[in-house]
């Protein structure tokens, strides 16, 4: 499955269209719309997520709950659209133009895109900027992330994430990754900040109270793991077919991810090489197996059938209410940074938004191995594989 996103922060709507995914998929829209939700929830966000009440309107693609293999494409309005009809209009008119022409925003905010982006198009407002380069847009992702999710739990596949840092406050996490069940995901599940520990989760809050405080922002880190991922999604074979790359590409690509680490692989550089990888064994029972996931369930590019684990650093919002140094780009002179509606720490949400990149990579890859057109063709040919890899 691939997906195209569209549409400007304050316009009418965002609209998404995935292409190449299966036909025989039943789909929950209740299921999505509730993907919407978690992804507008969590300490700290802005006022913004009180107006909105992402959901989803969808086109084409599906019949009677169904997807037919045709592309699937969708609308998530804007609720914010009504105050903002004036200066987002498509359509040209003078008095639309003449009311607007003192609001056009020319000090670029560090740490987005507005500099760039105001050269790079050669645009006369850095409004236009800031309409497609914000993580409204990551609303179509985690939509198209739902239809993905929905995918793999016919295979059984579950992605899940918990968040274990912002700003200082760190969950005291064990490295092994032993602990990953969805026990954790229930618990995070219960907490504002999708942590999944009460006490640190108070603290984590306090932190962003301190921030607010100060006008300041926080970032962090969460951690995502997918579950019954079979042997072999990805490929050794070519640079761009390898699985881990294609995490980190779907993962860093989502705003204000800075790093992304596969397992332990950070820890590894300074590990050796009997302490670092996960020996192999194997019983009659449980087939092949292994006592560590410090390769996070990918070697060589390709799922060992090890739990997929995933770990995202966020960096703190770049939209401070206290402001940033910067300079006006017409008249050269200093000024302080647009202090626009803006979330004081969004790592709860930039964590739904990562497992649904992880679920559109992995889906894409199962269809990749089993086949694209069909739902149970796909099930079919997985379970010919299932079947393979117990006689191996
Ligand atoms: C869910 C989510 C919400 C965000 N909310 C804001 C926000 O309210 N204000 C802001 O300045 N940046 C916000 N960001 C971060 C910016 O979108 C991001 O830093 C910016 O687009 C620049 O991209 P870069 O940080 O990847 O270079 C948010 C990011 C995510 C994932």
């Amino acid at each position: 499955m691939k997906f195209l996103s569209s549409g400007e922060s304050h316009g009418k709507a965002l609209a998404g269209i995935i292409d190449d995914f299966p036909s025989g998929v039943n789909i929950d829209f209740s299921y999505i719309n509730n993907e919407l939700k978690r992804r507008q929830s969590g300490y700290g966000r802005g006022k913004r997520m009180d107006i909105e009440k992402d959901s989803l309107e969808v086109l084409s693609g599906v019949r009677h709950g169904e997807t037919i293999g045709s592309p699937i494409s969708f609308l998530i309005y804007n609720k914010d659209w009504e105050n903002w009809k004036e200066k987002m209009a498509v359509e040209f008119s003078d008095s639309k133009a003449e009311n607007t022409k003192d609001l056009k925003i020319l000090n670029p905010r560090p740490g987005h895109a507005d500099f760039a982006g105001y050269t790079k198009y050669r645009l006369d407002d850095i409004r236009n900027v800031i309409e497609r380069s914000s993580a409204r847009e990551t609303a179509v992702r985690v939509a198209a992330g739902g239809f993905a999710k929905i995918l793999l739990k016919n295979f059984n596949i579950f992605v899940y994430s918990f968040v274990t840092q912002i700003g200082e406050i760190e969950l005291d996490f064990c490295d092994s990754y032993q602990e990953l069940n969805e026990d954790i995901y229930l618990r995070a599940e219960e907490s504002d900040l999708r942590c999944p520990d009460e006490k640190v989760t108070d603290n984590m809050k306090k932190e962003i109270d301190a921030a607010v405080k100060k006008g300041d922002t926080l970032g962090g880190k969460f951690v995502l793991f997918a579950k019954r991922i079979p042997v072999g999604l990805g490929s050794y074979s070519q640079w761009n077919r390898r699985l881990d790359a294609k995490i980190a590409h779907a993962i860093i690509s989502i705003p204000a991810i800075k790093a992304v680490e596969i397992g332990n692989g950070v820890s590894s550089a300074k590990s050796s090489g009997i302490n670092f990888h996960d020996e192999i064994f194997y019983s009659v029972e449980e087939g092949f197996y292994r006592k560590t996931n410090n390769a996070g369930g990918i070697e060589g590019g390709v799922t060992n059938g090890e739990d997929i684990i995933i770990s995202a650093y966020m960096k703190p919002i770049p939209t401070t209410s206290a402001g940033l140094k910067t300079v006006n780009i017409k008249t050269k002179k200093n000024e302080s940074s647009l202090k626009e509606r803006s979330d004081t720490c969004a790592v709860p949400s930039a964590s739904v938004v990562g497992e649904a990149m992880l679920a559109i990579v992995l889906a894409d890859e199962l269809q990749e191995k089993f086949g694209r057109d069909s739902l149970p063709e796909m099930l079919e040919n997985y379970k010919n594989y299932c079947k393979y890899m117990k006689n191996i």
